[in-house]
């Protein structure tokens, strides 16, 4: 059905805006969609990635912001058009890259392959005494979209897997925790620590010495959340004195990661380049555009997966 015109923004940074524009067209044709230059004609849709205030102080007539990533910790300081929803995308491709992440991260520290590629390039072929699944219980911090995920496909290797949410969850072979009085009994039976957290002002920081610390001992931590959880220097002394083991880290306080940066060449710190679950153009298209077309059509914005609640931050 042929939906009425409506003027789309495009105002991502960072991001190649052809191709965008290019499928966004091909799945709206009944929309106008430009990317933003100043002075630009007010639009009904916004699509961006981290825009800046200039945009949405221009932009006082947008109905929908949609985010073409899961977290919107780069909008929620800005001063945002009353009259929009805000929507991110959900999963849209990324729950799956994360599951795949996270678990490698987990098995490659359980099973000591660094270790093992070590002794292979030193021409040694050597065995390590298996270690007990049971003594590495994994603790997701948010079971939302993705944690929700990584936590079901961490059990399916018989981890023992235990999850964190804001509000009290159920999660099939997972033992589940919520809310801040239930925090301290998860860190305390929790060896490998995964960040999935929205960054809010209530998780920033979250991951500093005090928390770090109730973990048990012989830590890891596996940080794909962003970089604002984690607090650096706290992480550092942690390994150095032996609590932590080392650390997964594939997001930074700033990125790219500064090149004196400690956590570069670090032996026990693995990094990547916040690749851990990409935006995927494709899929991230199609489900901004079918949300448009709903909200265009008149359909509820509370019936959009992935709508922003404001005052909770995520
Ligand atoms: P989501 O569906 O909104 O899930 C967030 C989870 O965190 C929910 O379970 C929520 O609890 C919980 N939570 C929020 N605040 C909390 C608090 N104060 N205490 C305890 N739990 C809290 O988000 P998502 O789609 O899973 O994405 C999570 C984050 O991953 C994003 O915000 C983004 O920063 C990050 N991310 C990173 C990459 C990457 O490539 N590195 C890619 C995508 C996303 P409730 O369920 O009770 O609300
Ligand atoms: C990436 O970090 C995202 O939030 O989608």
């Amino acid at each position: 059905m042929a939906v009425a015109p409506m003027r789309i923004t495009f105002c991502c940074t960072d991001t190649k805006a052809q191709p965008w524009l290019e499928g966004l067209r091909a799945a709206l044709p009944n929309a106008t969609i430009e990317q933003w230059t100043a002075g630009a004609n007010l639009a009904d849709y916004a699509v961006v990635w981290a825009p800046p205030q200039a945009f949405f102080d221009e932009q006082v007539a947008l109905k929908g912001i949609f985010n073409i990533g899961a977290g919107v910790d780069a909008l929620m300081g800005l001063r945002l058009p009353a009259t929009a929803a805000v929507v991110r995308l959900d999963d849209a491709g990324m729950s799956v890259q994360m599951a795949e992440y996270v678990c490698h991260a987990v098995i490659r520290h359980f099973r000591e392959f660094d270790a093992y590629e070590a002794d292979v390039s030193a021409g040694k072929w050597s065995y390590r005494k298996p270690r007990l699944r049971s003594d590495f219980p994994v603790g997701v911090m948010g079971l939302g979209v993705l944690g929700e995920r990584v936590a079901r496909a961490l059990a399916q290797f018989d981890f023992p897997t235990l999850g964190w949410s804001r509000s009290p969850k159920t999660v099939d072979g997972v033992r589940c925790f919520s809310g801040q009085a239930e925090f301290a009994d998860f860190l305390a039976m929790t060896r490998v620590l995964v960040c999935l957290l929205p960054l809010t002002p209530e998780t920033q920081d979250i991951l500093r010495r005090d928390t770090l610390a109730q973990l048990l001992p012989g830590a890891y931590v596996i940080n794909v959340a962003r970089g604002g959880h984690l607090v650096d220097d706290d992480l550092l002394a942690l390994i150095a004195s032996g609590h932590v083991a080392g650390a997964t880290l594939d997001v930074f306080r700033v990125e790219p990661l500064p090149a004196a940066h400690p956590f570069w060449h670090h032996p026990k710190i693995t990094i990547t380049p916040h690749t851990s679950a990409r935006t995927l153009r494709e899929e991230s298209i199609a489900q901004i555009a079918r949300k448009i077309r709903a909200l265009h059509e008149g359909e509820p914005v509370t019936g959009l997966a992935g709508l922003v609640d404001l005052k909770k931050g995520y």
